[in-house]
């Protein structure tokens, strides 16, 4: 949560700060600030709001100084306002954070007693302080970094300055990410690298508790015991030009469109062209390790845990693995009981999430093996994890996740399906059928978005709807789950996803004239070997929620049907009709999803809301 930019070179920092901050808007946008060194004063401009308020107040202002930093913010200590905003000064300290420090009151209390005053509410200004009391004892910026390291408990990364060091940007991060970029006579410092891609793709991804120190010219990395150490300077795949808007309107309508060839990149090189089947190289290279796991815990967060309960469906079936799924928040605090033959699965677009990564070194601590995947490139997920199988969905900045998640549903699919194959439970020749469906599918996608202008017209109708209800059963029930995320997250509508035979037991007492309900009823392509694996080969459920969808009729409800091109019932039993090509069962949950996002944009659009940086979310919730 929160961003941050640090800047040290010999540019003028206020363009580059401001567009680092823009770039990282999806982070947090409570207030924004910077702070710029001129000459042996720092200066601090801040603005509650959005960058633009921010802009808006700098515009006047030249600056001769080559050295800042730069932070945007999603509260959690402390409200909204100005005052709460970073970056926060104390001496000649001046410092933006990103994460919490957990012990900050104990700290504040004791800079109390010697007279210490505050003028925010905020864990990071008692982070100043406390620099500038080991600064008033004769420590340089580093060596006091040093000293407060150890006295801070929680997960963050901070980028500080001081006002008697005018060459030097110090950089930390200890559970929160913070990448150093390296240009010519430049340095810089950002909590992700779409920030500074398209002025440098050197950078260092600071690992738990590692110091940076940024001159202009060179960056030394230090451990919190102070030892020096080499740096892995990484030169990034992900150009300037995948991070603009291309054209869209917003960045997630760009990702939406995105999907084809996003899935496309995520099936390259993992279908062997000699068996014609899925083989995810790095699952082959443990295949005889894969053969005896019993069960696999799925942890995700948001719309990567919708994903999860799809793959559910996938290992379940193809693989016959017993797998749960749970919420980052909730894994480590029910005391999961993880036997050692099992897998946990982390599920991240970013690979930051904090309530993931707590999963992840869970289950490491009981000794459990894990496997993430995960869209960017040296998180902290990825690095931390056994194996990463990486979805090469390209960045993602919209906060409301699309591609990255129809491209985690993807991988979910093959790493079903290989596994199923590994442990004997599909044949050869279904694994085949299996992967042709596959490659069919960014076809399809491509086909399902030429729907887009009839779900506009069917939007402009709904777009005043106050309520909306999602259903849909088996592996579409999670997609159901997403729809109504994806809704509500953008357009601020109230919605709800359910399992469709479950509207019986309750939410039908919400459905009257008022509410539109989504019905995800697509038709299963029945394969043509035998896969016999039951509920895959036909459509044993389709009758089942046509009746549900009586059910919501009677009660006045207008119906939306998802359904397939082509089927003859379903568009006379609803208002309207969305046929898309027709798949399979398992790729069925894929294809639905284009329609709910598309739908989820234009409502939102028409309402007027800021579609990419939706009030009150963050695109990474670094914090628990
Ligand atoms: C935030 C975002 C969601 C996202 C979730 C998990 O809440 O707003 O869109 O699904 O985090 O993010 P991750 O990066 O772990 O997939």
């Amino acid at each position: 949560m929160c961003g941050i930019i640090g800047y040290n070179g010999y540019q003028d920092p206020k363009g580059i700060l401001l567009d680092g901050l823009k770039r990282l808007e999806y982070r947090g946008y409570d207030s924004a600030g910077i702070a710029i060194l001129e000459g042996d004063k720092t200066e601090v401009f801040r603005a509650e709001g959005r960058i633009q308020q921010l802009e808006t107040k700098l515009t006047r202002h030249q600056f001769k100084g080559h050295l800042g930093i730069g932070h945007t913010r999603w509260a959690t200590h402390g409200a909204p306002t100005e005052n709460n905003a970073h970056p926060h000064q104390a001496g000649p300290i001046t410092l933006v954070h990103n994460g919490i420090i957990e012990n900050y009151l104990g700290h504040k209390l004791i800079l109390e007693k010697s007279h210490v005053s505050f003028s925010s509410d905020t864990d990071t200004e008692v982070l100043a302080h406390l620099f500038d009391r080991e600064l008033k004892s004769g420590l340089s910026l580093k060596d006091s970094t040093l000293k407060i390291l150890p006295l801070l408990k929680g997960s963050y990364a901070f980028a500080v300055i001081n006002e008697n060091e005018p060459g030097t940007l110090v950089g930390v991060s200890n559970g929160a990410p913070l990448i150093v970029g390296i240009g010519e006579n430049e340095t810089f410092l950002a909590s992700d690298v779409q920030a500074i891609l398209h002025r440098t793709n050197r950078v260092i991804y600071l690992e738990e508790g590692q110091i940076a120190v940024c001159k202009s010219n060179h960056v030394e990395l230090f451990s919190q015991e102070g030892e020096s150490l080499k740096a892995n300077i990484k030169t990034l795949h992900w150009t300037a030009d995948q991070m603009e808007k291309a054209g869209y309107r917003h960045y997630m309508l760009k990702e939406i469109h995105e999907q084809s060839q996003a899935i496309a990149n995520t099936i390259s090189g993992c279908i062997d062209p000699n068996s014609g089947t899925i083989q995810i190289p790095q699952i082959e290279k443990i295949k005889d390790t894969l053969k005896s796991i019993s069960r696999i815990s799925i942890v995700a967060c948001g719309t990567a845990r919708h994903a999860g309960l799809v793959g559910k469906y996938y290992l379940e079936r193809f693989a016959k693995i017993s797998t749960d799924v749970d919420f980052g928040s909730e894994f480590r605090y029910r005391q999961p009981v993880l036997d050692k033959n099992s897998l946990t699965i982390l599920i991240s677009q970013s690979g930051e999430t904090a309530d993931t990564l707590a999963a992840l070194r869970e289950s490491k601590s009981q000794g459990v093996s894990t496997l993430s995947i995960c869209n960017v490139r040296e998180s902290s997920l990825a690095r931390e994890s056994d194996l990463v199988l990486y979805t090469n969905a390209g960045p993602e900045i919209g906060v409301a996740s699309t591609k990255a998640f129809t491209t985690q549903l993807t991988m979910l699919y093959m790493l079903a399906v290989q596994l199923g194959e590994i442990r004997g439970i599909i044949s050869n020749e279904s694994a085949k059928e299996l992967t042709t469906d596959l490659m069919h599918l960014p076809h399809l996608v491509d086909n399902s978005l030429r729907l887009e202008g009839k779900i506009e017209e069917i939007a402009q109708t709904l777009q005043d709807t106050p309520f909306f209800f999602y259903m849909g059963r088996d592996n579409l029930y999670p997609i159901a789950l997403e729809g109504a995320l994806k809704l509500k997250e953008i357009s601020y509508a109230h919605a709800e996803g359910y399992p469709a035979g479950e509207l019986k037991h309750g939410p039908i007492a919400l459905i009257d004239r008022q509410a539109a309900v989504i019905v995800l009823a697509p038709l299963n392509n029945s394969p043509k070997s035998k896969i016999s694996l039951k509920g895959f080969e036909d459509n044993i459920l389709f009758e089942k929620i046509l009746s549900n969808l009586q059910q919501v009729k009677a009660r006045g409800g207008q119906v939306i049907t998802i359904g397939t091109e082509g089927d003859g019932l379903f568009p006379k039993e609803s208002k309207y009709f969305i046929g898309l090509p027709k798949t399979s069962w398992a790729l069925n949950p894929i294809l639905s999803t284009i329609p709910l996002q598309v739908l989820a944009y234009h409502i939102a659009s028409l309402r007027g809301t800021d579609v990419d940086k939706p009030r009150n979310l963050a695109k990474s919730v670094t914090v628990e």
